[in-house]
């Protein structure tokens, strides 16, 4: 039989869910996944627990308002406790590709914000080898130039017709032939004036629960 995603995506949320304290200020992700756990945090807290949360795309804040969380404005927030989030592929490193929803640029920031980041996945998200095509960013003003640099870096961007994110930029989907230096390819698409954001990060996710039929598998960013 196949396995149930949606129940694996639950059972992860809910373990990461558990790892919340009072009094924490969490940072709620977008996505399938992290909806699960916005339902389960909302839980938490309709049983007592006292918490706050920043949003990482207005979806996530009309659901978490949904959910009875108290939701902050990001831009008064210097510092996150606890991001919990999806992510559409992770390494072995716990190097991700995120923004299937085309929200990484907020996503990432948040989870630069944050003193630990848990990331949340079904079964068929953790690969060998990240491969998937990256989302990006793109100021409208710099559209042309930004996608003529992608190529440049080897790059076969596709925008994504009549998508918007939510500052109103440009959504597009680069497949690259090799993503085996991840690093690499961040930098150089961070250099490219007008690219706002991109899906690959590299460390900011410190554990990686996996949720699995019979329970969850946790791995810990490996010690560098
Ligand atoms: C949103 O922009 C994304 O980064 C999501 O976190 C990622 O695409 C995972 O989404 P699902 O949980 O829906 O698979």
């Amino acid at each position: 039989m196949a396995p149930d995603r949606d129940a694996e995506k639950a059972i992860a949320a809910e373990a990461a869910v558990a790892m919340v304290e009072a009094g924490m200020l969490v940072g709620l992700g977008t996505g399938t996944t992290a909806a699960h756990a916005i339902s389960a945090l909302g839980r938490r807290a309709a049983g007592g627990l006292k918490v706050r949360t920043v949003a990482t795309s207005l979806a996530t804040a009309r659901a978490a308002g949904a959910a009875g969380l108290a939701v902050l404005d990001f831009a008064d927030c210097a510092a996150v406790d606890l991001a919990i989030d999806g992510v559409d592929e992770i390494d072995p490193s716990l190097r991700a590709i995120k923004g299937g929803g085309g929200a990484m640029l907020r996503e990432k920031i948040v989870a630069s914000a944050a003193a630990r980041m848990i990331a949340i996945a079904d079964g068929s998200k953790p690969v060998p080898v990240l491969a998937r095509a990256v989302p990006v960013e793109i100021l409208p003003f710099a559209r042309a130039s930004v996608l003529a640099a992608l190529r440049r870096l080897g790059g076969d961007p596709a925008l994504r017709a009549g998508a918007a994110s939510d500052q109103g930029n440009l959504l597009a989907d680069c497949r690259f032939p090799d993503l085996g230096d991840p690093a690499a390819l961040a930098l150089a698409m961070a250099a490219i004036p007008g690219l706002l954001g991109h899906g690959i990060f590299l460390d900011e996710i410190d554990m990686l629960i996996v949720g699995r039929e019979g329970g969850v598998e946790r791995y810990d960013r490996p010690l560098a």
